[in-house]
């Protein structure tokens, strides 16, 4: 096949027909991602433990990498098998059309998970689908992918994974973890990950329109979360993704739905977005990282004490992640703090929407809140309670 012909073949192969996907999700937040994805094009989402299936185009799946606020990554279902014998995995992995995704000669790292699966050697299964790999690129005059040295951050991804007598073989679409949005310059003293700030925003139903409040917005996360959604902007337009380094990639595509995407948002925010924080070098950085996070313009960042300042204009959304004992002092100070945090926010805030991430769930009491609802997710080493409710009216 010429050249021209072949890199034709590959791009009709990657983005005609439809494929499956599975984006995870920091268990928990599956159903948020889920309703994230439910949009045109996206089709038979099913949400598991730890992310959700859907069904897809190419390009609808590249801004699904560009526009979920709660996915970790996005996996491309290859491969989709059952498995009674060895041959099976053979003959599927055979079958994979490795040129349309695979860079010839580049590092490829394949990872193998398998519970109680007939595949017994994982050593194997990666060899024997690394092979494959091999084989087809070279039949087609390409270079085979080699084998990624160990800790090689921009190594292609492929995960093998047999459980029972079914087996799936996925590429990553993503690169780096999706939380990585490419703005943070430094964490500050602990910050907040970007896909649970999103996630507590959407489990409280924030979608700009109304005023928002972090009163200790640390390095600003919330703040630049909430800016983002307010204005329409993905959170994936300052970052790379490993899809851009496949074969079947259109650069032109690509480029077209950033500049589409950076053409629909909205230059402010609709309604206030206000971050403070008692600690002025905080202001500072959370200053900082909105403005190479592209959300700066509107965004309004000042020092000012919890239980001193005033709300702003309101009733509208207040978030919080305060200090909590293992990261920030101790537990019974964290205590201490969500008790205090409570009587400020009823005595200021009435009717005020609120959101806050908890370290213990017992905490939930201490706020005093209505109308409650939890999210629980796991957050360095912790699980971590997204709490969603109202601050009752005096
Ligand atoms: C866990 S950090 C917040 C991290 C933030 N969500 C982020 O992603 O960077 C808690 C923040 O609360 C601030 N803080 C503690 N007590 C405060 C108070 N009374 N008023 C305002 N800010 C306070 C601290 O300075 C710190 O930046």
């Amino acid at each position: 096949m010429s050249e021209i012909n072949l890199e034709r073949r590959i791009k009709r192969q990657a983005w005609v027909p439809e494929h499956r996907f599975f984006a995870v999700t920091a268990p928990g937040l599956e159903p948020l991602c889920a309703a994230e994805l439910a949009s045109p094009g996206v089709y038979d989402i099913q949400p598991e433990p730890g992310g959700v299936n859907f069904s897809a185009k190419l390009e609808t799946a590249i801004q699904a990498n560009l526009w979920l606020a709660t996915a970790g990554r996005v996996w491309l279902r290859l491969k989709d098998f059952r498995v009674r014998l060895w041959e099976d995995l053979l003959r599927q992995a055979d079958s994979v059309p490795w040129e349309v995704f695979i860079t010839p000669g580049a590092p490829l790292n394949i990872q193998v998970s398998l519970i109680g699966s007939n595949l017994k050697h994982t050593g194997r299964v990666a060899e024997v689908v690394g092979q494959a790999a091999g084989k087809r690129l070279r039949e087609m005059g390409l270079a085979p992918p080699v084998p990624a040295k160990p800790g090689d951050e921009n190594a292609q991804r492929l995960q093998v994974r047999g459980s029972d007598r079914r087996a799936s073989i996925s590429l990553d679409m993503s690169g780096a973890h999706l939380h990585k949005r490419g703005w943070r310059a430094q964490g500050g003293a602990a910050p907040l990950r970007e896909d649970l700030a999103a996630a507590l925003l959407l489990h409280c139903g924030y979608d700009g329109s109304q005023p928002l409040l972090d009163p200790m917005c640390g390095s600003g996360t919330l703040v630049i979360e909430a800016a983002a959604m307010a204005r329409r902007m993905p959170p994936g337009l300052g970052r790379a993704f490993a899809f851009e380094s496949w074969p079947c990639h259109r650069e032109a595509a690509w480029n077209y739905l950033k500049t589409q995407a950076v053409e629909q948002a909205l230059g402010q925010p609709p309604a206030l977005i206000m971050g403070r924080d008692s600690n002025a070098s905080a202001v500072a950085l959370a200053r900082g990282n909105a403005e190479l996070a592209g959300v700066g313009q509107g965004l309004v960042l000042e020092k000012g004490d919890f239980f001193a300042a005033e709300p702003p204009p309101g009733p509208g959304l207040v978030v919080m992640n305060p200090p909590y004992g293992k990261r920030l002092g101790s537990v019974r100070q964290a205590q201490e703090i969500a008790r205090r945090l409570g009587q400020r926010l009823a005595e200021a805030y009435p009717g005020w929407r609120c959101g806050v991430v908890l370290y213990l769930p017992e905490w939930v009491e201490l706020l005093g809140l209505k109308d409650t609802s939890v999210i629980t997710a796991p957050f360095g080493g912790l699980k971590v309670t997204l709490l969603s409710g109202t601050v009752p009216q005096k």
